[in-house]
């Protein structure tokens, strides 16, 4: 399947853009309320000399999670060692980790819901006691052995906090949920991310693409690309209000963000299903993704919109939806 332009997903384009990131928490554009509890907590821990308490980030694809521990690590002056939950096959793997890290740095662990089990299990006493219990040999005269470990903060992220185990979800000390941006703070960020690319912008014309950008930056950041490409072969040397939008029109994302597939999604529970209830895998069926993915990346912003609604017999397209689409409610 293409790659959807207004995907929230990371594709190779993005991953090379790590100069878009900004690096301190005074350059993080938004959720204010984690950055506050963030400084304080930073702050803190930097007057004791301790590590920083291990960190959950957790929210929808492309809001900031793994900018944010990037920026936590520089705000402690410390380094970070990322690594992601799949990657870590064998317990063996996540001690090498481990002791390898320095006093005080910042071990970031991304989709950390995906922990092979007996890896999260050895990262409990590791997390709750800085040590590693370590069994050597096997049958009866196997024994447990018990490593000390350098004190270091853990930083994991993951789009499905529910999926987390309990003992683990436990055993992080700042808890912090990102949200959806509003358009005012994207606009800010386009605006940012335009200067950073040498593209002039008119502030009508960010806000045309924060408009569209689902109230995520990895979206608002990659469709003033598409509009920059648009208005550099045109020949025009200024993003204004009327080449965003031709642009962003021409590249099928609407007013409220949504692009074909959101249209296919929500129009086929429209018209075959007379607006729902309709199950989950159904709806994957129809847009021939799997029901996961429909889950953790389609539904979010569209419940966000207040254009579908989970219920328990399934999922329903709401009023506002049919009026979007210029479509008639069925009694
Ligand atoms: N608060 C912000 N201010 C400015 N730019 C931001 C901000 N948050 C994110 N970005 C930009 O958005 C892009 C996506 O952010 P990031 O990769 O941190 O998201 P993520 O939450 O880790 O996504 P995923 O769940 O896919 O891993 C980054 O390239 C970054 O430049
Ligand atoms: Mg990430």
């Amino acid at each position: 399947m293409e790659e959807r332009i207004i995907s929230a997903r990371q594709s190779a384009e993005d991953a090379m853009e790590v100069s878009l990131r900004p690096r301190y928490l005074h350059e993080y554009i938004g959720q204010s309320r984690v950055k506050e509890n963030l400084k304080v907590y930073i702050e803190a821990a930097k007057m004791r000399r301790e590590a920083l308490d291990h960190v959950l980030l957790h929210g929808p694809p492309g809001l900031g999670k793994t900018t944010l521990s990037t920026i936590i690590a520089n705000e402690l002056g410390v380094q970070i060692r990322t690594t992601s939950g799949p990657a870590i096959e064998r317990p063996g793997d996540l001690a090498a980790i481990l002791t390898n890290l320095q006093p005080g740095d910042l071990l970031f662990i991304d989709e950390i819901h995906r922990l092979h089990r007996s890896v999260e299990e050895v990262l409990y006493s590791a997390m709750e006691d800085f040590a590693l219990d370590i069994v050597i040999g096997k049958g009866p005269s196997a024994r447990s052995i018990r490593l000390d470990l350098p004190p270091f903060t853990l930083v994991g992220a993951t789009t499905r906090a529910g999926a987390l185990s309990s003992p683990l979800r436990d055993r992080f000390g700042v808890v912090c949920r990102l949200e959806y941006y509003t358009v005012e703070e994207l606009t800010q960020i386009v605006l940012r991310t335009a200067e950073l690319l040498g593209m002039p912008i008119r502030t009508e014309g960010a806000r045309e693409i924060a408009v569209r950008s689902r109230g995520t930056p990895r979206v608002a950041n990659r469709l003033l690309k598409r509009v920059r490409d648009f208005v550099q072969v045109k020949g025009d040397d200024v993003i204004t209000l009327e080449a965003a939008r031709d642009a962003l029109d021409r590249i099928q994302v609407d007013k409220m963000g949504l692009d074909q597939v959101d249209h296919k999604l929500l129009m086929s529970i429209m018209e075959k299903f007379r607006g729902g209830p309709v199950g989950l895998e159904t709806i994957a069926a129809t847009i021939g993704e799997e029901a996961q993915t429909v889950e953790d990346v389609y539904e979010p912003y569209l419940m966000q919109i207040g254009f579908l609604e989970r219920t328990p017999r399934g999922r329903v397209v709401t009023p506002r939806c049919y009026q979007h689409f210029g479509m008639e409610m069925p009694r």
